[in-house]
């Protein structure tokens, strides 16, 4: 039986306890819900990737409750790592290092990398520290779904099995965090989250390289955990530029086998009638915030098709374009 429980007394206690007999826990971060198990702990982490439906070799992020904790998780902790994680750390940021020999292949799916993140969420972090060891956690979600950035989003999904449900409301950032991984000659950005190139490349000093791509054939070996193309609704996903989005609206309404949606960032003008408009999604910021929330309520509205209008693709914005994109690519 899942223990819901919200920021009560003994909450995060119950979770300790939880993590330390080898369960699972639902934790808030900053970015989205995440489903941890202890990650030295290996039966635990395989209930994660059985619970999650997702293949053995898909890698787990490591939670730490602070930086000094790198470390312990990383073969050696070279001057950029140490640079990024002290601008970057508490937040939407995960270094991909090489392991140190005592983290487990069962997190890491076999790889001689890891990904460490600390994140910037006061109850995750309260957790952290109660508990002491890394917390392994991907996603709360199934497999390919959509990332869960509520509690209520997490039960609708992994109901029963998960022991302890921390809830932390709703997350802020709305989007993973970003993934570089250090273990090359330059630092390469393996996934658009929420932390900006821009701001990287400011800390870093020079431009990074940025190999993010929604197509899966696109992606190289060292990419090949990024598989998870999906971040999909049940609704068809189609994308549309503002300009064009009268001509594609028409089309998708000729074809589609049910309801059509809208999401943009604003309320759009001269749109045929009937089209479910769902509450505009704001700034990339707030469209990021709220992104998730609106792929599942297409569902619960029954949508056949949601045709999106993406923000512009720069800060966090690049992120929400990402996921879009991967979004009508596996619908
Ligand atoms: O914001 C986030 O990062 C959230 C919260 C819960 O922290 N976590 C998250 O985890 O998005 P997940 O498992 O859904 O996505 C992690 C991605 C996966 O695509 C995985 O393959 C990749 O990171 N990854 C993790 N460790 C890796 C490694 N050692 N090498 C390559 N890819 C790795
Ligand atoms: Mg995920």
């Amino acid at each position: 039986m899942t223990d819901r429980v919200e920021t009560s007394a003994g909450a995060i206690e119950r979770a300790v306890a939880a993590l330390r007999s080898g369960g699972l826990i639902a934790l808030p971060t900053e970015t989205v819900y995440g489903l941890g198990a202890d990650a030295s702990n290996d039966d635990a982490v395989r209930r994660v990737f059985e619970v999650k439906g997702r293949p053995s070799d898909h890698p787990l992020i490591v939670h730490i409750a602070d930086a000094t904790q790198l470390e312990l998780w990383a073969a050696s902790v070279s001057p950029t790592a140490q640079l990024l994680a002290d601008a970057f750390w508490p937040g939407p940021l995960t270094l991909l290092v090489e392991r140190s020999s005592s983290v487990s292949p069962v997190v890491t799916g076999g790889r001689p990398t890891v990904g460490i993140r600390v994140p910037d969420h006061p109850v995750a972090l309260e957790l952290l520290r109660a508990f002491g060891g890394g917390v392994a956690a991907p996603s709360a979600n199934r497999f390919g779904r959509v990332s869960p950035t509520t509690a209520a989003h997490v039960i609708a999904d992994l109901g029963n099995d998960v022991d302890v449900v921390l809830d932390g409301g709703p997350c802020r950032v709305g989007v993973e965090s970003t993934i570089v991984d250090l273990t090359g000659d330059v630092p390469v950005v393996l996934r658009a989250g929420g932390v900006s190139v821009d701001r990287l490349e400011e800390v870093l000093g020079h431009s990074v390289e940025v190999h993010v791509s929604a197509e899966p054939s696109n992606a190289g070996a060292r990419a090949s955990g990024m598989l998870e193309a999906h971040y999909a609704p049940n609704a068809k996903v189609v994308l549309a530029t503002e300009r064009e989005l009268v001509e594609v609206m028409i089309g998708v309404l000729r074809s589609a086998s049910g309801p059509v949606g809208l999401l943009a960032e604003s309320s759009l003008v001269g749109l045929p009638e009937d089209i479910v408009e769902l509450e505009p999604a704001g700034t990339a910021d707030e469209y990021a915030a709220v992104l998730y929330s609106r792929l599942r309520q297409a569902d619960r509205l029954g949508l056949a098709v949601l045709v999106c209008v993406p923000p512009p693709a720069v800060g966090v914005g690049l992120a929400v374009n990402d996921r879009l994109r991967r979004a009508a690519a596996s619908s």
